[in-house]
C-alpha cells in the first residue's frame, strides 16, 4: 500500500537516477497524462526536460491556451508552443473519410513534433504519459481483437524513428490514479478533473470536411454546452460531454426570416473506461436550455439534436 506522496518521491528518485544529466524531451496534447507527466519529470530533472506542444488548432475553446500560461506562467517549465493550425487546416481540406483525418493528424502531428526535437538538439530521452490501461492495450482499446474501429493518435513508433529512450513515469496507473498524482503535484483542479479529450481533436467531430469557419462554429456551441454542464453542478458525474457539428442543414425559422443552417448534436455520456458507455440523461428542462442558448448565440446553427446510442453498438466519438 502506497500513498501518492510516495509514489510521486519515488518516481522523482527514478527519473533522476534514468536520465542523469541527460536531455528530455516531452510532447503535451492538452490532455491531462502527458501533462502530470511532464509536471513531474519537471519536478525531477528541472530545466533538463523541455515541453513540445504541437497545436494543431483542433482543440476546445481557450484550451490551449490554458495548456502554454499553466506550463510557462504557473510552473515555469521550458515549452514550445508550435501553432500549426494552418498546416493542419490545409492538410485536411477536402478530406471526409474518418480514418484518412484520422491518419493525416496524426502523421503530421509526429512530423512537426519530430522537427522541433532536432531544433531543440542532444536530447536522447522522450517523456511520455502512458498509463497501464495503454500498455496492456496497446493496440487499440476500441478495437475487437482483429479488426481495428479507429486508428488512435498516439506517438507510437516515435522512439524508434528519432531513436530516443523513453520516460513513462506513469506507466503503472490508471486515470483515476492520475488525476490524484496530478493534484498532489499542484495541478489545477478544473485541470486535472478534464473529461478526456481525443488526440485528433475537434476534426473528429465534424463529419465531411473540417474548416476553420466549421472549428469555430463548433467551439462555440461546445463551451456553450460545457458552461451549461458545469453549471448544472453536472461535469464530475459525466465521462465525457461534447457537441458535434453534422453535415446537415436543416430550415428553420427565426423572427420573421426562413434559416437554413446546420445541424448540432449534443452527446455526453457515462462510463468507467471508455470502453463501454450509456447515453447520460439530463434532467428535464436541460437541454432545450443548451439548444435555446446555442441557436441564439451561435451564427450557423438553427438545430440542436441528442445523441442517445450506448456504446456499443454505437462509439463515443462519432468518427
Ligand atoms: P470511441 O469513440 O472509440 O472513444 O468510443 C473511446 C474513448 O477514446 C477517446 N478517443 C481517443 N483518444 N486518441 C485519444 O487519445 C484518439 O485518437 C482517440 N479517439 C477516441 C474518446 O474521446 C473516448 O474517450
Amino acid at each position: 500500500d502506497w500513498t501518492m506522496a510516495e509514489f510521486r518521491q519515488t518516481k522523482i528518485a527514478e527519473i533522476r537516477e534514468q536520465v542523469g544529466t541527460g536531455r528530455v524531451i516531452c510532447g503535451l496534447s492538452g490532455g491531462v497524462d502527458s501533462a502530470v507527466a511532464a509536471v513531474l519529470i519537471h519536478e525531477a530533472i528541472g530545466d533538463q526536460l523541455t515541453c513540445v506542444f504541437v497545436d494543431h488548432g483542433l482543440m476546445r475553446a481557450g484550451e490551449a491556451d490554458q495548456v502554454v500560461s499553466l506550463f510557462r506562467g504557473h510552473y515555469n517549465i521550458p515549452l514550445v508552443h508550435v501553432n500549426a493550425e494552418t498546416l493542419f487546416l490545409s492538410g485536411l481540406a477536402g478530406v471526409t473519410d474518418p480514418e484518412a483525418k484520422r491518419k493525416f493528424i496524426g502523421k503530421t502531428f509526429i512530423e512537426v513534433f519530430e522537427s522541433e526535437a532536432k531544433k531543440i538538439g542532444g536530447a536522447e530521452f522522450l517523456a511520455q504519459g502512458t498509463l497501464y490501461p495503454d500498455v496492456i492495450e496497446s493496440v487499440s482499446f476500441t478495437g475487437g481483437p482483429s479488426v481495428t474501429i479507429k486508428s488512435h493518435h498516439n506517438v507510437g513508433g516515435l522512439p524508434e524513428r528519432m531513436n530516443m529512450k523513453l520516460v513513462e513515469p506513469l506507466r503503472e496507473l490508471f486515470k483515476d490514479e492520475v488525476r490524484d498524482l496530478g493534484r498532489e503535484l499542484g495541478l489545477p483542479d478544473i485541470f486535472v478533473g478534464r473529461h478526456p479529450f481525443p488526440g485528433p481533436g475537434l476534426a473528429i467531430r465534424i463529419p465531411g470536411e473540417v474548416t476553420k469557419e466549421r472549428c469555430d462554429i463548433l467551439r462555440k456551441a461546445d463551451a456553450i454546452y460545457l458552461e451549461e454542464i458545469r453549471n448544472a453542478g453536472l461535469y464530475d458525474a459525466i465521462w465525457q460531454a461534447f457537441a458535434v457539428l453534422l453535415p446537415v442543414r436543416s430550415v428553420g425559422v427565426m423572427g420573421d426570416g426562413r434559416t437554413y443552417d446546420s445541424v448540432l448534436a449534443l452527446r455526453a455520456v457515462t462510463s468507467t473506461d471508455g470502453m463501454t458507455a450509456q447515453a447520460f440523461e439530463f434532467p428535464g428542462g436541460f437541454l432545450p436550455r443548451v439548444a435555446t442558448r446555442v441557436i441564439n448565440e451561435v451564427k450557423g446553427v438553427n438545430r440542436v439534436t441528442y445523441d442517445y446510442t450506448s456504446k456499443p453498438p454505437g462509439t463515443i466519438e462519432w468518427e
